[in-house]
């Protein structure tokens, strides 16, 4: 397995500005960077412009206008993979108007090697593809690329930790990702994530806590810690830490800000994790906990390793602790051969807990995971309607949370100009709830107290207090 030296990244960086700015005499070259997928693909993006930028590139908000395009992949469904291809397919016409212009694929999609077959056979533009490993080595791939005037592929593995040293480029100021760890080591059996992101690797506390500490100095109101399992945090490392012992240590830097975390496996989601989550004022009083299934023989065939009983245990525990705690699930529908009794047990799941938010997909067969191999005798038309009649049930749910939120007043971070219109602001409450109300453009990036006066299914709306 190679290894990715950071010093010799940045020295390739500077070698490809030189080479830009004899390419581009006049003027600034410019970037286009589009992550799909996950939060964790937008970090990672982040990663990829503070690269770019360190090549010499600017951004701009269009293909049309680029000089270098990247695309960084899901691939965690086909709808996914199907709008990446699209996407990619019309550039074709844009490389026509601008002959020299580079187009990089790289992430999940790509580490899969039909697929960059596929992209090798079928996409003869696409000048530059490289794999979640080799992200830190952007630099060096695009110099290769800019020199040779040939394709570059390297979708190689890279042994090491986890890689430190990467300038980002924020996408928001007021709200910053931190990955805490990468990879997966759990093998869900419908799941492509551990074959492209590779091994569980932690990040070392103190990288993280530094981090932290820099967003919040620069203004960050809210902290996202971002890793596929963020439960089995600390496991490889040497320092003896594990998860809720590091969001008390990112709880104690002083501050006005959140802490929000992303994903908790339910198989490892502790009762320590809910004493700290209701013990650090700063740890939002939410839990994102996909359950997937509600049936024992699903979760089971899934290799989530735990049941409907455990799992309702440790919700019930959290509502016990923290009664304004709020939750938020995904669920996949129409697993290979589940029946209209393991459904309906979903169904049940979903009532008795009460989610205020739910993320909902009908199963996507993926090459090369166990579940594909798994006969399946349900059709598309019966998922989809099972799809349907979830979604019904659960916007029923989520109406009823919000109505009871009516007349109460929440602290809202605001972050952008709202959706109904001219004059209006939307924000977040600390349970993750969409809150919208009048207000000025000026206040988008802080805290402000908003009294509910309305509610939707998915969305609150209010009137902004004074002061
Ligand atoms: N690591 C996270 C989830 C990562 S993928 C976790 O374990 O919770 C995000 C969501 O995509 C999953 O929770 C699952 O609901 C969904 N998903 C993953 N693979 C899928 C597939 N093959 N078909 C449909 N949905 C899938
Ligand atoms: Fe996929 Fe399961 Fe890992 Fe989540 S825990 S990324 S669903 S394999
Ligand atoms: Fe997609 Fe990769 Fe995230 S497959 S969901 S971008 S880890």
């Amino acid at each position: 397995m190679t290894e990715i030296n950071r010093k010799e990244q940045d020295e390739y960086a500077i070698k490809v500005k030189e080479l830009l700015s004899e390419l581009y005499p006049e003027r600034i070259p410019l970037a286009f960077v589009h992550s799909y997928g996950c939060q964790q693909n937008v970090s990672d993006g982040e990663k990829i412009k503070g690269m770019l930028s360190d090549c010499g590139y600017g951004f701009c908000t269009s293909p049309e206008e680029a000089d270098i395009v990247i695309y960084n992949t899901c691939a965690v469904r086909e709808h996914a993979e199907a709008r990446v291809f699209g996407n990619v397919g019309a550039l074709v016409h844009v490389k026509k108007r601008n002959k020299g212009m580079i187009i990089g694929l790289c992430g999940c999609m790509v580490q899969q090697e039909e697929i960059t077959e596929r992209i090798k056979k079928s996409y003869p533009f696409v000048d530059l593809i490289f794999g979640t490993h080799m992200l830190p080595a952007l630099p060096s791939l695009l110099y290769k690329k800019i020199v040779s005037q040939k394709r570059v592929i390297d979708i190689s593995e890279v042994s090491g930790e986890f890689h430190e040293g990467i300038r980002k480029i924020r996408d928001f100021s007021f709200k910053g990702y931190v990955p805490i760890m990468n990879g997966c080591d759990n093998f869900c059996t419908y799941c492509i994530v551990p074959y492209v992101r590779g091994r569980e690797k932690s990040r070392r506390s103190e990288e993280i806590l530094k981090e932290c500490r820099a967003l919040i100095e620069g203004g960050a109101k809210e902290i996202m810690l971002l890793g596929q399992h963020v439960n089995s945090y600390g496991k490889n490392l040497e320092e003896n830490i594990n998860f809720s012992a590091l969001l008390r240590k990112i709880n104690e830097i002083e501050g006005d800000f959140r802490i929000r975390f992303m994903t908790s496996h339910p198989k490892d989601a502790t009762k320590e994790l809910i004493d700290t989550i209701r013990d650090c004022d700063k740890v939002c009083n939410q839990l994102h906990l996909p359950v997937q299934s509600g049936s024992d023989g699903i979760l089971k065939r899934m290799n989530r390793h735990y049941t409907y009983e455990s799992y309702l245990e440790l919700i019930n525990y959290a509502k016990k602790e923290i009664p304004d705690i709020s939750f938020s699930s995904d669920i996949i529908v129409g697993f290979p051969d589940e029946l209209r009794e393991d459904f309906e047990k979903t169904l049940e799941l979903i009532r008795e807990v009460g989610y205020d938010m739910l993320f909902t997909f009908i199963y996507s067969k993926r090459k090369g995971t166990p579940a594909a191999e798994m006969p399946d005798s349900i059709s598309d038309s019966e998922k989809s309607a099972r799809l349907r009649e979830l979604l019904a049930v659960q916007t029923e749910i989520s109406a009823e949370n919000n109505r009871k939120k009516v007349g109460k007043t929440l602290k809202v971070l605001i972050d952008s100009e709202g959706k109904k219109g001219e004059g209006y602001l939307s924000g977040r409450s600390e349970q993750n709830i969409i809150v919208e109300f009048r207000g000025d453009k000026e206040l988008i990036g802080s805290f402000r107290e908003v009294e509910i006066t309305k509610a939707h299914s998915f969305a609150l709306e209010g009137v902004l207090k004074k002061g």
